[in-house]
This record gives C-alpha cells, sequence and structure tokens, in this order.
C-alpha cells in the first residue's frame, strides 16, 4: 500500500523523486521521506503525515544535492506514523538505505538474529530489518548484487525495495516480489516505481517486474536478473495513456473528475467488445463445452469490487441460470472452497494487487478451477496470475473512493452475461438484443445525467442532512446490492456510521435503532419490488425516520407520496438499473464528505490498493 520511486540519471534526484512520489500518495500518506546520494554520501529526510510537509521541509527537492535516490510514501502497517518509522531506513553502519512496499512477515525472526549479530534498530518496522539484513550480507559479501540475493532468500512476505548502497555512488538495485514495481527507462536516466503515474513524465517506455527480478542500474547500464539469478533481456512497453488521465483536469478533487469519466470509462470497456450486435470477448476461454459444465461460480474480490459481485450474482443467475454467489476474498481464502474444473471463478480488482484477492486467486488457479479477472491496472499481479482477463478501460483511478472503476466492472459483468447467456442459450434473442442495445445505451444515460442542476440537487440535500451520524441503506433485490456500495462510499469519505440492509431484513432487528431523524436511504429502482420497498420505508417513517428516496423517472409521482426527499436516475432495462442507480450515491457522498469537511481522495486511515491481509 504505500508508495516508492527511484531516480538514477544526471538530473537532481530530489524534485523527481517528490513529483514522483505526489503521483503516488493515493497508494498511503501516514508519511513521506526521500534518501538522496550527495557529495558527502546519504542525506535523508522525512516527515509524518503528507507530502506537502517533506516538501517544504527540503524546499521542493533544492536543498538535497545528488542524482541518484529514493523515496517513499507509507500507509502504516509496522509501527505508528511517526518520523521514527518513516522510509527510508539506513542500517546500523550507514551502508544500506531501503524503501519498502509490502510487509515481511518473518521479521520477528530476522530482528533477533540481527540483534545477535551487532545490527542495532530505531524503528518499529519491518522494513529496518530488510535493510539490517541487506547490510549483513553485503559486509559478508563485499557485493551489493551477491548482498541482495542472499538478503531475498531470507525474506518471507511481500516486498517492492529499492536499494542504495553508501560504497556505491552509481547504483541503484530493486527487487519485487508480491508487490508492484516498475522500471523506467529515460534518455541517460533511470527510474523505479510502485506505479506509471509516478514516471509518466520522464519516460513512457517500462518494464512490468516479475515476482523474483531485481533490477540493477550501474554506471548507465541496466541489469535485470530473474528469480533463479539468471540474467534477463526486458523488453519495455509503451504506455500510450496521457499524463492528463492521472490529474485533476480543473475538477477540485479526482473522485469528482471520476464521476464525470464513467461515462467515457464506460463506452471505452463496452465499445471494442461488441462486435456486428453481439458480445465478443475476445480469446477468453469460455467455450459452450466448458461453460455446459460448470455447476457454480464464485465472484471474489473486496471492499466495492466485491459489492459489484453482489449486483453481478442477480444479473448472472438471471441469464445464465447457474448458481452464482459472490464471496469475499479474505474469506474466501479460508473457507476450504469447494471448487475444482467445474467451477468459474471470476476476480474483480481495480488495483490488481490486493493481497487477499491475490491470494485468493491463486487458491483457486492451484484448486483447479478456471480464474476469469476483471481488472483495471494492467500488467498487474491480478492480470498475470488468472487464466483470463478482461480488462476495464477505466484510466487510471486515483481516488480511494472508487467510481468509475466500479462502474466499469459491473459492465464487464453485463457483457459476461451477455456473452455467457447467448453459448447457454439462456437468454432469448429478444431478451439478448434488449439488454445489449441498453448496453450500448448506458455511457449516454449517464453522462445526461450528469448537469450541473442535478449535481446541484444533491449537494443541497447533502447540506440538509450532513449532520446524520446513522444512515440506513434500504432496497429489495438489485438495490439491496447497490445499498452496499452506497453505504460504503458513505462511510470511507464522509466518516458517517451507515449499514445496508436488504428492505425486508429492517424489521428482523436493526428496525430497533431507528429513532426520530435517523436518515433512511431508500433504493427502489426494481420496477416489481417498488411498493414492498415502499411499505418498508412506511415502517421506518412511522419511527420517525427521514427517508430520502431514489427510484426510476417515472415513478416520481409514486415515490414522493411516500418519502421527504428523493432523487430520480433515467429508466433503462431492468438489469443494467443498479449502474445508474448508484451515481446519485455517489455523488451525495461527495457531497457529504464536502459539507463535513472532509479530505475527499485521500480519507483518513485508508489507502488506495491495499497489499497488506
Ligand atoms: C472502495 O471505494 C474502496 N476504496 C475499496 O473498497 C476497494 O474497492 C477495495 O479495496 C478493492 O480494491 P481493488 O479493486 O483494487 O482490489
Amino acid at each position: 500500500m504505500c508508495g516508492i520511486v527511484g531516480y538514477i540519471g544526471k538530473q537532481q534526484a530530489a524534485p523527481i523523486l517528490l513529483d514522483g512520489l505526489a503521483k503516488l500518495e493515493y497508494r498511503g500518506y501516514d508519511s513521506a521521506g526521500v534518501c538522496v546520494y550527495g557529495e558527502n554520501g546519504f542525506e535523508v529526510a522525512k516527515v509524518k503525515g503528507r507530502l506537502a510537509g517533506l516538501n517544504e521541509m527540503i524546499d521542493g527537492g533544492a536543498a538535497m544535492r545528488g542524482s541518484l535516490g529514493i523515496g517513499h510514501t507509507r500507509w502504516a502497517t509496522h509501527g505508528a506514523p511517526s518520523q521514527r518509522n518513516s522510509h527510508p531506513h539506513i542500517s546500523t553502519n550507514g551502508k544500506i538505505s531501503v524503501v519498502h512496499n509490502g510487509i515481511i512477515e518473518n521479521y520477528l525472526i530476522l530482528k533477533e538474529y540481527l540483534l545477535a549479530h551487532g545490527k542495532s534498530f530505531v524503528s518499529d518496522t519491518d522494513t529496518e530489518v530488510a535493510a539490517n539484513l541487506l547490510e549483513y550480507y553485503y559486509e559478508l559479501e563485499g557485493d551489493l548484487l551477491a548482498a541482495a540475493r542472499r538478503a531475498v532468500e531470507k525474506l518471507a512476505g511481500s516486498y517492492a525495495l529499492g536499494i542504495l548502497c553508501a560504497d556505491c555512488p552509481n547504483t541503484l538495485l530493486a527487487v519485487k516480489k508480491d508487490s508492484p514495481l516498475i522500471v523506467g527507462f529515460g534518455h541517460e536516466e533511470n527510474f523505479i516505481a510502485s506505479d506509471v503515474p509516478a514516471i509518466l513524465r520522464y519516460t513512457r517506455e517500462v518494464v512490468y517486474l516479475n515476482d523474483g527480478d531485481m533490477v540493477l542500474f550501474r554506471d548507465g547500464e541496466a541489469e535485470f536478473y530473474n528469480k533463479l539469478g539468471e540474467e534477463v533481456e526486458k523488453i519495455p512497453e509503451h504506455i500510450s495513456w496521457e499524463m492528463s488521465a492521472a490529474e485533476k483536469g480543473g475538477f477540485p478533487h479526482f473522485m469528482l473528475k471520476e464521476i464525470f469519466e464513467q461515462p467515457k470509462a464506460l463506452r471505452a470497456t463496452i465499445s471494442d467488445r461488441v462486435k456486428g450486435g453481439r458480445v465478443d470477448l475476445g480469446d477468453v476461454h469460455l467455450s459452450p463445452e466448458y461453460l455446459r459444465g460448470i455447476r457454480r461460480i464464485y465472484i471474489v474480490a473486496c471492499g466495492s469490487a466485491y459489492y459489484v459481485g453482489c449486483v453481478g450474482k442477480y444479473i448472472l443467475e438471471k441469464t445464465c441460470r447457474i448458481p452464482v454467489e459472490p464471496i469475499l476474498a479474505s474469506e474466501f481464502r479460508y473457507s476450504e472452497p469447494v471448487l475444482g474444473d467445474d467451477t468459474l471463478v471470476i476476480i474483480i480488482s481495480q488495483s490488481g494487487e490486493t493481497a487477499d484477492t491475490l491470494a485468493a486467486l491463486r487458491e483457486a488457479n492451484e484448486l483447479g478451477a478456471h480464474t476469469l479477472a476483471i481488472v483495471n491496472v494492467v500488467g498487474s499481479a491480478i492480470s498475470k496470475a488468472a487464466h483470463d482477463v478482461i480488462y476495464t478501460w477505466a484510466g487510471p483511478e486515483i481516488a480511494v473512493a472508487t467510481t468509475k472503476a466500479y462502474s466499469t466492472q459491473l459492465s464487464v459483468l453485463y457483457l459476461l452475461a451477455l456473452y455467457i447467456g447467448d453459448l447457454l442459450g439462456t437468454l432469448s434473442v429478444e431478451e439478448y438484443e434488449a439488454m445489449l442495445h441498453a448496453l450500448n445505451k448506458l455511457p449516454d444515460l449517464l453522462a445526461d445525467m450528469l448537469t450541473e442542476d442535478y449535481l446541484a440537487h444533491i449537494k443541497q440535500l447533502a447540506a440538509e442532512l450532513k449532520d446524520n451520524h446513522d444512515v440506513f441503506f434500504i432496497g429489495r433485490n438489485l438495490d439491496s446490492a447497490t445499498c452496499l456500495e452506497g453505504s460504503l462510499k458513505l462511510k470511507e469519505i464522509a466518516y458517517v456510521h451507515s449499514e445496508a440492509y436488504a428492505a425486508g431484513e429492517l424489521k428482523h432487528g436493526p428496525i430497533s435503532l431507528i429513532e426520530d431523524k435517523t436518515l433512511v436511504v431508500a433504493v427502489a429502482g426494481v420496477p416489481e419490488l417498488f411498493e414492498k420497498t415502499m411499505s418498508n420505508v412506511k415502517e421506518v417513517k412511522a419511527r420517525g425516520a427521514e427517508v430520502l428516496g431514489l427510484t426510476t423517472a417515472d415513478l416520481e409521482d409514486e415515490i414522493k407520496k411516500t418519502v421527504d426527499r428523493y432523487l430520480l436516475v433515467p429508466k433503462t432495462h431492468p438489469l443494467l438499473q443498479p449502474s445508474l442507480n448508484v451515481v446519485p450515491l455517489q455523488i451525495f457522498s461527495y457531497y457529504m464528505a464536502l459539507a463535513r469537511g472532509c479530505d475527499v481522495d485521500k480519507p483518513r486511515n485508508l489507502a488506495k490498493s491495499v497489499t497488506v491481509e
């Protein structure tokens, strides 16, 4: 969840490192630090808190001279956010400087060993163990590469490490396992980083390292080694997307920008996969023979991606008539799942590096299931580990709260539902055509919703409701799944306690929490269940709740008879309605967060990608 960056070249390193870290801050923002190899060896600066503090401390980088360096932005795992626990960490005798993303699981055993062999520690981190272990082997071997090889043999867990050695002024070493790391090639300069945006201003030629790979930059040359220690050649890939995709582009927050990017992201995800009036998923390995043998589909993911799976259950079961079980990746891993070659496991992840999701995917592979990943980040660990991958073309998503990734993931499930339903013959021609027609129209319908008036209305509602501390989201069927996402959005960015309940379930317990003025958001987008949901609304209103309703425009006259306030969305195909229903909930959370003075893009305690269990 941390971000690391490294530079070796002819320019001043510190401003480049700071610039890179600014693009990686979404990965963690508890503390930040840089180490530059200057005339007098290592110079280190680190601060607790946001990168802005580090920027100020070193005058935008001008205060540190040297053209070799590493930087880090942290999401605390081992040890509280503090300057002492910030990276880079320097080894006992000052030989090694390290930045790290990941978790060294056996750090306590290693620490004990290193303490017994004369090493000392100033932080509570697992990373300082890596720095000292590298120094320990460097002192034995007298060579950085050899030391790194011996050190990684001892490390258990996940790591992307950027390493400097005080004896090697023209050398930058990096190694990775289960944490992302890319290498960038510029003109007389090279980079390492956790993610592409960190270096995109300087180069578009990148290599995605594989697990166990090492890269050694020395004296202007790059040497790559695989996990067996063999020197290998790497062909750089060209990054074609623009830097503007990872910038705010005039919007006050990434989240709002990304809400507005949804129509474009949906178009990009859908249009290439519809050819001649049919869904075409390219070389995905789902033959009719294979599909006919499937007994069950698991959808495995975390957070919002899991909530996409909860919507997906209704869609896939209805269209394909196969039992579908959405399951949290963190639970799937340890539940001894019953699966084999008659199970399709769909993995959903924006980042493609979520630790639990990746581990669940590996488990499913080992148990013999066919795995299909729906991923946004190209070249990510999950995209590489799955048997099949369908990319969501959402572009970089920077805000911690997902919006466009959620929407595009859902659109891929629609494509899959059509594709599988067609191959299995469980969708009639009319149903297939109606759904595909609606899917093609979805981006435009969504774009039409995002008017100034629509946003102003939701902003006004948020201003009126911002002081509610407890919120219940209720809905039935597809709407109950949408409620899960609406509720998560409100929690994560507006810090409002909220619960999502299937509307019919409320009276089995949670209705006891409804008091005078408790806010209930009632999503009523499934036409045949509208009246049932309104009955549940009446039940909570009878107990004093204030109700914000959400339904399709055609039911405006109906909903206003029952609720206190309401939001409308355009009507689409019933199975696609969740794609539109979620949008006002995203916007509502956004304005609630603003009204409550929260940091929308960087909510407290969170990070964009969760690479720890
Ligand atoms: C949603 O807004 C979250 N920030 C979070 O729940 C996220 O969806 C989850 O951590 C999964 O991430 P992934 O899609 O990158 O795997």
